[in-house]
């Protein structure tokens, strides 16, 4: 599925992503360890995108005194979680990304359509000077997430410094999100087979930001 689009970056599907999937994806897991779990592979999610951004040379004296030929990361960055799932992964972001700047678009899904409703937003001042990771990890019909691009995008962004940073994917959601925005990054951790008659994802782990915050 991930040859759909060489802008879709699938994590490598070792076993050990497997078994942190195989956890979530239970329904016999309770919270504590939903959070867990699901806050390990979000990190993997944040050092993925972390690795698309562009660098410099940049070489530094170790304390043996020689020149090590280094890098280091070029431009700003910022993260807009789509709210409330969206949310449980600015502390992955912010773990590896000290006092980043967090923007929020509150978007829900009308529960009887599926259709995405846009309540709020907050966004940094400067977000059209940033590489921003959009934050949702759960990418179902896609309209959601590309409710939320279209905000960044009337704000400035450019599509290109989009990373779309995503745990769950389904092939209609990945079909939709670039339809629109062919040249913006989807970094998942997975792609299941298809959604179910109410738009779920399936097999899918349910409804994560229920089961991230609430049950
Ligand atoms: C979920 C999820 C995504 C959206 C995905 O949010 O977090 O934002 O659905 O579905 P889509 O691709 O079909 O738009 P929901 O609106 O259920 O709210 P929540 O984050 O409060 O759970
Ligand atoms: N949102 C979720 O939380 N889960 C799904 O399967 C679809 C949308
Ligand atoms: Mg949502």
């Amino acid at each position: 599925m991930s040859s759909l689009s060489p802008n879709v970056l699938l994590l490598e599907q070792t076993n050990q992503l497997k078994g942190l999937f195989s956890i979530i994806r239970s329904k016999d897991t309770h919270r504590s360890d939903f959070v867990f779990y699901s806050d390990r592979i979000i990190r993997l999610l944040v050092e993925k995108g972390l690795e698309q951004l562009p660098v410099e040379t940049h070489d530094v004296q170790t304390p043996l005194d020689v020149t090590y030929e280094g890098v280091k990361f070029l431009g700003k960055i910022c993260g807009v979680s789509i709210v409330r799932a969206g949310e449980s992964m600015e502390q992955g972001l912010r773990d590896c990304c000290r006092s980043v700047r967090i923007g929020k678009i509150l978007i829900q899904r009308d529960e009887e359509t599926a259709l995405p409703k846009l309540f709020y937003e907050k966004l940094p001042e400067d977000i059209s000077d940033r590489y921003v990771f959009l934050l949702d990890p759960m990418l179902a019909t896609g309209g959601s997430a590309i409710l939320a691009t279209e905000v960044l995008i009337s704000r400035g962004v450019k599509p290109e410094r989009i990373f779309f940073l995503n745990l769950l994917a389904a092939p209609e959601g990945i079909v939709a999100y670039h339809d629109k925005f062919p040249n913006i990054k989807i970094i998942t951790g997975g792609i299941d087979p298809k959604l179910d008659a109410k738009k779920r994802i399936e097999p899918g782990v349910g409804d994560f930001g229920d089961r991230y915050y609430s049950i």
